[in-house]
């Protein structure tokens, strides 16, 4: 659009010199004083006219704490050819609560934090004038720097393999690395899922700097949120229920969001960020956040190799970092020796041992909740309700995300109906609902819903089973941990 703009004005100007010179041809015979040359209009010498020659940059202030900036610096930022002294005006974008500008010093205390554009005008004795505009990016009061641990946080494959019941299909058929989502253009790297780890604890990517991702996905909730809905930068409440990230990487349809309308990883993970309810956000004035830190330039370089901060890369590390969140040290994980097979009898009680039989076997969740990930393998109508509300991915269908740690995420579902694990056994047993859109798996052939008549110890054994998912090392692993320390 710039450039459109650009190419006309140039296409303007060269056609106003052609006229000029015609006119000047014109009076080169014997007409010395024609009308053309007596009119030709003093065209303003551009050495004489105010030029910008060296713009401001970002500018960070802070909530509550006195901010004085020479957006003149020291009369530097302007031309002056004519010598007359110029004069300054400047405006704020939104007005900016708490500051002022005079002869373009800007001062005052702000009191709510956010990202202001800033226009300077110089003007001099002739009228000559130029402006130009840079942001103010106003910091909450109570934001602190990240404490990255001098010890090497390793994350990627290379640094860290995954096990092999994870990392190779045989012996065990039940390894999702068929599944890895991982693009050949987005390999984690440790220091992208560093840079990922920042971003994800940072409530500068919130509007208010009131939020950051992990606000609605906890590390101790295996980054999900207690709370049925989950409170956006304003208070406002998000649609459906917040989401556990462990092992997002092994769905193999590689979409995200509980109706997987995020065709990647890479696009979901700068949708939160511009959600009106979630972090309200735009990109640019992200991008105006990040790089009024002190610590974001290095963080980028290391990534990426420079400092530039860009969109792209922001999803890139964001994305890193999620897919670095792999669970594979639950009790079901510590039952598979180191050749990937798996002793189930010699780790499990009786109890948990009936459960798994129960999962896999009768009552049919593995068909959905597969791999030794347990991730859904597609999405799926399961019945929740007759008269379908939420059509999710079409006709009520839902991707679950993986049921390692399932036990401390509740409440569960897409809208968080159920607050227990015994309330998800008693759905599955005889709560499911006849809609058009049920899955077969879940009705008798081309009949009603399934019942699966589970006695009140099998239910008891199948929560026993979804209990040896919980991976408390993942939960407390300080790779994943906060790193700005609230
Ligand atoms: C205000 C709460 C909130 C914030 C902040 C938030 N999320 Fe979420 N997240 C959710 C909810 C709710 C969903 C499910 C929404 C849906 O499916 O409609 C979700 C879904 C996701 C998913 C999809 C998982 C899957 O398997 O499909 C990912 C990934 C994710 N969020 C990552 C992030 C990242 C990264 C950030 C920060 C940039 C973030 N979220 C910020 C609430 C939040
Ligand atoms: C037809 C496929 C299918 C079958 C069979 C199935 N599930 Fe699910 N499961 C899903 C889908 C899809 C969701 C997400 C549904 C939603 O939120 O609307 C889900 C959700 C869940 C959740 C909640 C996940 C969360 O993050 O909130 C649990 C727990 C669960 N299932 C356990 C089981 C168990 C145990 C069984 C066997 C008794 C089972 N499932 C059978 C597809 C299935």
């Amino acid at each position: 659009m710039r450039d459109a703009m650009r190419d006309a004005m140039r296409h303007i100007t060269l056609f106003t010199l052609a006229t000029v010179a015609l006119a000047l041809s014109a009076c080169t015979g014997d007409a010395p004083t024609s009308p053309a040359a007596s009119d030709s209009p003093t065209v303003t010498p551009t050495t004489d006219a105010v030029t910008v020659v060296s713009a401001n940059g970002t500018q960070a202030a802070m909530v509550g704490v006195p901010f004085t900036y020479d957006a003149t610096k020291a009369g530097t930022v302007f031309s002056d050819p004519r010598k007359s002294g110029l004069t300054y005006s400047v405006s704020f974008t939104p007005a900016v609560t708490g500051m002022t500008a005079a002869n373009g010093y800007i001062t005052g205390t702000a009191s709510t934090p956010g990202v202001y554009t800033v226009t300077i005008t110089a003007r001099d004795n002739s009228g000559s004038s130029a402006s130009h505009s840079f942001a103010i990016v106003v910091f909450a009061g109570d934001l602190t720097a990240p404490t990255l641990a001098a010890t090497a946080l390793l994350y990627s494959d290379a640094s860290s393999p995954l096990p092999r019941h994870f990392a190779q299909a045989a012996p065990n058929a039940g390894s999702p690395i068929g599944a890895d989502n991982t693009p050949a253009s987005n390999i984690t790297t440790n220091a992208g899922a560093t840079l990922g780890r920042v971003l994800f604890y940072d409530r500068r990517l919130s509007v208010n700097d009131r939020v950051s991702c992990s606000s609605c996905h906890q590390q101790q909730f295996a980054f999900s949120d207690t709370a049925r809905l989950s409170r956006g930068f304003a208070g406002g409440a998000t649609n459906r229920h917040s989401m556990g990230l462990a092992n997002a990487r092994f769905y193999a349809n590689a979409r995200f969001f509980w109706d997987e309308r995020a065709a990647s990883l890479e696009a979901q993970v700068l949708q939160p960020i511009q959600d009106g309810t979630e972090m309200g956000m735009t990109l640019p004035n992200m991008l105006s956040k990040l790089s009024a830190t002190t610590y974001y330039p290095a963080l980028f370089s290391a990534a990426f190799g420079s400092a530039e901060i860009t969109s792209d890369r922001v999803g890139l590390a964001l994305s890193q970092f999620v897919r670095s969140l792999v669970s594979v040290n639950s009790k079901f994980d510590r039952s598979f020796g180191a050749n990937g097979a798996p002793n189930f009898a010699a780790t499990f009680t009786a109890q948990e041992l009936a459960g798994q039989d129960l999962f896999n076997g009768r009552a049919g969740c593995a068909r959905c909740h597969g791999t030794n990930a347990h991730i859904s393998d597609n999405t799926h109508n399961t019945g929740l309700d007759a008269t379908i509300t939420d059509v999710g991915a079409g006709n009520g269908r839902f991707k679950a995300p993986s049921l390692r740690n399932i036990a401390v995420r509740p409440p569960y579902m897409h809208d968080g109906r159920f607050q227990t694990l015994e309330q998800v056994i008693a759905f599955y047993d005889s709560g499911v609902q006849n809609n058009p859109g049920l899955d077969p798996r879940l009705r008798t052939p081309g009949g009603p819903p399934l019942r699966l008549v589970l006695s009140a110890a099998e239910r008891t054994s199948l929560v026993t089973f979804l209990r040896t998912l919980t991976d408390s090392t993942f939960l407390t692993d300080v790779r994943f941990s906060n790193p700005f320390g609230r």
